[in-house]
């Protein structure tokens, strides 16, 4: 079985029910945090035009009314704040400026040097997007709801690029795994299926201080070769992170590690590279019961089923 699979980060996220906490980047927040201080940055002259270009972006009168007047900050800060995040609102919805590889860029990183190749994709990828925006904005002839699409987008990639995917995980000093973590600089998250249930509990039952889980379990540790840190090869799906930051919540630890790589098996991967949640089959555990669940039914579409409240 391969992990050969690389795969959009922020897919993850649903993944990892089995972990007490969880944070990932790439957060509207976040965007809109990064869009609020380029503006404040921006001199007024920058601001003015920024605006104007944007009063032709499809979604700018929508942007205008959700504005609250008793904000701490004017009208077209929030337009410029509310125009980072509509790439992802659009994202994979069949809107004609949609553009779901210029989020990001998979650099197929090689041990032992690392070399940032260019990306498998140059001509659809994060760097083409924002040099595809900016010649549009430099262009002013160009078509006035294609440069305000393409100033919001530019806006959001600048965000994308500085909110490292990251994923956290919370772990109290007793453990055997806390220490490593610290001394390693690195963690591996292995996503267990419903069938290894038990390989999955046995993991949280020992304590790898007092015997080897692997060799219980039969399960085969792999060195990572991006981390110091192994994985589980049975596991479907792997999260390599570099520990980024460490952050005492009383009782536990938690560990923010910045997301270096994800592996998934071909088989739980859906057509166009996406992954199948269906196929992977994580599993959710309810504390208070102490159970463990399988992902139930498909209930509606994120960013979307809320829509019928605006
Ligand atoms: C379902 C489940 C959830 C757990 N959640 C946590 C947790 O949130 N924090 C923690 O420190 N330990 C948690 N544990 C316990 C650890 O997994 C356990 O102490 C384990 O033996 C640690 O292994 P280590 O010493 O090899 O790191 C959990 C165990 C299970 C089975």
């Amino acid at each position: 079985m391969g992990h050969d699979m690389r795969m959009k980060l922020s897919r993850i996220l649903p993944l990892l029910l089995m972990l007490p906490r969880l944070a990932m980047a790439w957060a509207s927040a976040g965007h809109q945090v990064i869009a609020a201080e380029a503006y404040r940055q921006l001199s007024p002259q920058f601001k003015a035009q920024a605006i104007k270009v944007l009063k032709a972006h499809p979604d700018y009168a929508k942007w205008q009314s959700a504005y609250h007047t008793n904000a701490s900050f004017d009208v077209y800060a929030y337009i410029f704040m509310r125009s980072s995040t509509w790439p992802d609102e659009i994202r994979r919805r069949g809107n004609k400026y949609d553009h779901p590889n210029w989020h990001f860029i998979d650099y197929p990183l090689r041990p032992p040097g690392f070399a940032l190749e260019p990306g498998p994709k140059p001509g659809d990828d994060v760097l083409y997007g924002v040099a595809r925006c900016e010649a549009v904005l430099s262009d002013t002839q160009a078509d006035p709801e294609l440069r305000a699409a393409s100033l919001s987008f530019l806006i959001h990639l600048a965000g994308d690029m500085h909110q490292p995917p990251c994923v956290a995980v919370s772990l109290r000093k007793a453990t055997y795994t806390h220490g490593n973590i610290l001394a390693r600089k690195a963690f591996t998250i292995s996503i267990p299926s419903e069938g290894q249930v038990q390989e999955a509990d046995y993991f949280g039952l020992v304590s790898g201080r007092s015997g080897d889980k692997f060799a219980a379990t039969k399960l085969t540790p792999v060195r990572s070769e991006l981390v110091d840190a192994p994985y589980v090869k049975e596991f479907s799906l792997i999260v390599e992170c570099r520990l980024a930051h460490v952050i005492e919540l009383g009782l536990h630890t938690q560990f923010v590690g910045e997301v270096m790589d994800v592996k998934a098996e071909d088989s739980v991967m859906a057509k166009g590279g996406l992954l199948e949640i269906t196929k992977v089959k994580p599993l959710v555990f309810a504390p208070d019961t102490q159970a463990y669940y399988g992902i139930g039914n498909f209930v509606g579409h994120a960013f979307s089923v809320g829509r019928a409240f605006e």
